[in-house]
């Protein structure tokens, strides 16, 4: 657990997580329009229904202007929450204006339950990721919970299209890896779209 390349991916996390949260109020909400503005101009998005989400925190790029941008479109939204049955996986819950959000114990906002409005992975046609770093191959380094790399296990075998999100200033050259973490086939940025077709399907 605590091995050096452990240790490095920690201090890395730091900084980068400090990084994105030391930028200003208007850098985030210019960020956040840009990236919303470019995303939906993006094809995967374009040709996808069923696409998840995530809720910003902890200075990630803030995806509301996004989603909002893709009600406006007639997608449909979803967003994870941990499995209450094997609570190291996730479930997505469709998100609507109308949804109640409850705080998680973890602190972020999650979709009150309703077990109608459960969609499994594999029948999104994209799922859109939060990282704290990523670099130029596509891989990508998280919050260290190891829930994106489970969900994403294998993607190239379904529908499902992930990509990531992230502030510019989440890049990194190259990122120190693990075995089991699993490369994304594109992030978007607000002034950037990245993309690796060999990782596609
Ligand atoms: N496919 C998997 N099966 C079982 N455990 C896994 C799998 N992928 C990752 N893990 C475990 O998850 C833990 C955290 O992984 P890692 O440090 O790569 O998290 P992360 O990529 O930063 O987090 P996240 O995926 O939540 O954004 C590791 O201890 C790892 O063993
Ligand atoms: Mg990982």
């Amino acid at each position: 657990m605590d091995s050096p390349l452990h240790q490095q991916r920690q201090a890395l996390r730091q900084h980068m997580r400090r990084l994105r949260r030391s930028l200003s109020e208007s850098q985030q909400f210019q960020a956040s329009q840009q990236l919303a503005e470019h995303a939906i101009l993006y094809s995967v998005i374009e040709q996808s229904q069923r696409i998840a989400l995530f809720l910003s925190m902890d200075g990630e790029i803030n995806t509301r202007p996004l989603i909002a941008r893709l009600w406006h479109l007639g997608k449909s939204v979803y967003l994870p929450r941990i499995d209450p049955t094997q609570p190291t996986s996730l479930l997505f819950q469709r998100f609507t204006p109308q949804t109640n959000l409850v705080k998680h114990r973890l602190g972020m906002f999650e979709p009150e339950e309703n077990a109608d409005e459960i969609c499994s992975f594999t029948e999104l046609d994209m799922v859109i990721v939060p990282l704290v770093a990523f670099d130029s191959t596509g891989q990508r380094l998280g919050m260290g919970g190891g829930f994106y790399d489970r969900l994403l296990a294998g993607w190239q075998k379904t529908s499902v299209f992930p990509i990531g999100v992230a502030h510019d200033c989440q890049h990194q050259e190259n990122l120190p890896i693990e075995s089991w973490d699993i490369p994304l086939p594109a992030v978007i940025t607000p002034n950037k779209l990245w993309q690796w077709p060999d990782k596609e399907a």
